[in-house]
């Protein structure tokens, strides 16, 4: 098991960057997911580690040792790909210690590996079948299945579930937490899946046109993005950005939304926020469950304000509804018993204690 530690990382195709610094520490037995959207470099950052595309500036390190001119079999990790390359000749077993023949590793050691892994993924059964006698969802296991017995000190995942059907992918995902709490084998596992990013990992890391946004574990990025796109791409469904201006009086600060909105900053935000009083181009970031119906009891930091309800979505434990705000959609997260209707007017509760105030010019989170 080792470390990974990529030092200003760049990648250009001829004169295409797809890959402009990257700084990152990934610690042994860490499971670090990279996420961002296509084309943001999450493939070609796992090639590098991988040794299967050459750097065109900074420095890999494996378990400490400077790797940039190491070929790929002699960088001990084991990568599994979207679609599985499985030998199709081969039997699940011949798959599986493959690697470990090639390494000539003794007869009986391979058997004592290959049957533990198949265990501990459950498919102790299909050792004699081919791969095409297999789901999709068994292919995955043998892909897995086929990296573990060769006990590297990296797993490198592309995309691994992407080919499987919605359950099967929930299912898969969980396996794969569980091996990883078994075999503890340092790993970077690339998804364009934020969901499945913030399930997974230790650490997420926020990709976005070739440069990483954010590093952090799944509850820092939730609940304290740093920028309007990390803020924009973590949740579901998305956090609400209401363009807003910021005033002062008495020593208080509001949010101005509307001609006929505006909301309390809560005390403790204020010295935070000061400073920006007038700015333009302010953004109010809210997730959808820190707007919802009110309730009995108003804490500090809550406020009340109406809306005109346009479309309900009933989810049976919750009915999202959606107004309009200075022409941009907005997302409430309500209680079905508050029964809110299309085409009335409703009061709804802003949480501000979970607010975020965004300079949309910068992307920065203030
Ligand atoms: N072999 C190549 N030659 C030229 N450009 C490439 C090559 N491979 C990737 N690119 C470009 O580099 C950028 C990053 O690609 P990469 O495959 O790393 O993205 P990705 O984040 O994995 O996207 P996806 O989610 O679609 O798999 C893209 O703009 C892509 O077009
Ligand atoms: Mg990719």
């Amino acid at each position: 098991m080792a470390q990974v530690n990529l030092r200003k990382i760049v990648k250009d195709y001829d004169d295409v960057p797809a890959v402009r610094g990257i700084d990152l520490d990934i610690a042994d037995k860490e499971f670090v997911v990279l996420v961002g959207p296509s084309g943001c470099g999450k493939t070609t950052t796992l090639r590098m580690i991988a040794g299967l595309e050459d750097i065109t500036d900074g420095e890999i390190l494996i378990g400490g040792d400077l790797v940039n001119d190491v070929p790929p079999k002699d960088r001990d990790i084991a990568m599994v790909f979207q679609n599985y390359a499985l030998y199709p000749h081969m039997t699940v077993h011949e798959n599986m210690s493959f690697g470990l023949r090639l390494k000539k590793v003794p007869k009986d050691e391979i058997q004592r590996r290959v049957k533990a892994v198949a265990g501990i993924l459950g498919i102790g059964e299909l050792l004699e079948r081919k791969p095409k006698q297999l789901s999709g969802g068994q292919r995955q296991r043998v892909a897995m299945g086929r990296a573990i017995v060769r006990n590297p000190k990296v797993f490198l995942f592309d995309e691994p579930l992407s080919n499987l059907d919605a359950k099967l992918r929930v299912h898969m995902r969980t396996e794969i937490k569980k091996v990883h709490q078994k075999v503890r084998t340092t790993t970077v596992y690339v998804t364009h899946d934020q969901v499945e990013a913030m399930t997974l990992a230790d650490r997420v890391v926020v990709m976005n046109a070739g440069l990483i946004e954010q590093v952090g574990t799944p509850h820092e990025l939730y609940h304290s993005p740093a920028t309007i796109f990390v803020a924009g791409f973590i949740g579901s469904p998305a956090m609400n950005m209401m363009r807003c201006g910021l005033e002062e009086s008495a020593g208080a600060l509001r949010l101005r939304l509307h001609g006929d909105i505006s909301l309390p900053v809560p005390a403790e935000r204020v010295a935070r926020y000061r400073s920006h009083v007038g700015k333009a181009n302010l953004l109010l970031g809210l997730r959808p469950e820190h707007l919802t119906e009110t309730r009995a009891q108003t804490l500090p930091g809550q406020a009340p304000f109406d809306v005109t309800v346009e479309v309900t979505e009933p989810l049976g434990m919750e009915t999202l509804v959606f107004f309009s705000l200075n022409g941009g959609e907005v997302c409430a997260r309500t209680n079905p018993s508050a029964n809110l209707q299309p085409g009335k007017r409703a009061p709804l509760l802003a949480d501000l204690r979970y607010m975020h105030l965004i300079d949309e010019a910068s992307g920065r989170v203030l």
